[in-house]
């Protein structure tokens, strides 16, 4: 587990941009947090430095949105989702089978439908005092958590975990 502060927006993309070096066809991305932690501005960088050239608009209300990057990859939402039985329609393990990136909002909801392998990356507010103007313009701290599950991230994760200590101070 790997876990540091993120001081801005800038931040938050940099970080994706290192995660989406490393990953690859039927890789699970699990992102958590509460509402407004940054959870789609992490992967709407993340899904822009995996090759996608169109707007990225958040899946909230669709559930799931599918681009094509440099792999095919699925964008899901399931925070209004009420039953996470309802997981089994978006079909992610065939999806995850067939090679496309899964990256998942709000995946902790269902957290033991989603098998035994994925990266889980968590958002939590950590200033409190900032103002609302600084929060939405991108400027307020996020602690995050890092995570992963499954032995198949295990030598692309001491590498990530590598470039991560050179620009952050990892707890
Ligand atoms: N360090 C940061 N990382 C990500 N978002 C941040 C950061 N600081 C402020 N924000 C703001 O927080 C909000 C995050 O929104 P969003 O990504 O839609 O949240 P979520 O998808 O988790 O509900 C955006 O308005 C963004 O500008
Ligand atoms: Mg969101």
């Amino acid at each position: 587990m790997l876990r540091f502060v993120l001081d801005n927006v800038q931040d938050t993309n940099r970080l994706a941009q290192l995660v989406a070096n490393h990953l690859g066809k039927g890789d699970l991305v699990i992102l958590s947090g509460d509402l407004g932690s940054g959870k789609t501005v992490f992967a709407r960088a993340l899904l822009g430095h995996l090759g996608v050239n169109e707007a990225i608009t958040s899946p909230t209300f669709v559930l799931v949105k599918s681009y094509q990057g440099r792999i095919p990859i699925e964008h899901v939402d399931i925070y209004r989702m009420e039953n996470p039985e309802e997981l089994d329609i978006l079909c992610i393990g065939e999806l995850l089978e067939e090679g496309h990136i899964v990256v998942v909002e709000w995946g902790e909801k269902a957290l033991g439908l989603f098998g035994s392998s994925y990266l889980q990356i968590t958002f939590e507010r950590l200033d409190t005092e900032i103002s609302l103007e600084d929060e939405i313009a991108g400027y307020a701290k996020r602690f995050v958590t890092i995570e992963f599950l499954g032995s198949k991230f295990k030598d692309r994760i001491s590498q990530l975990e590598s470039e991560i200590r050179k620009i952050w101070s990892v707890a």
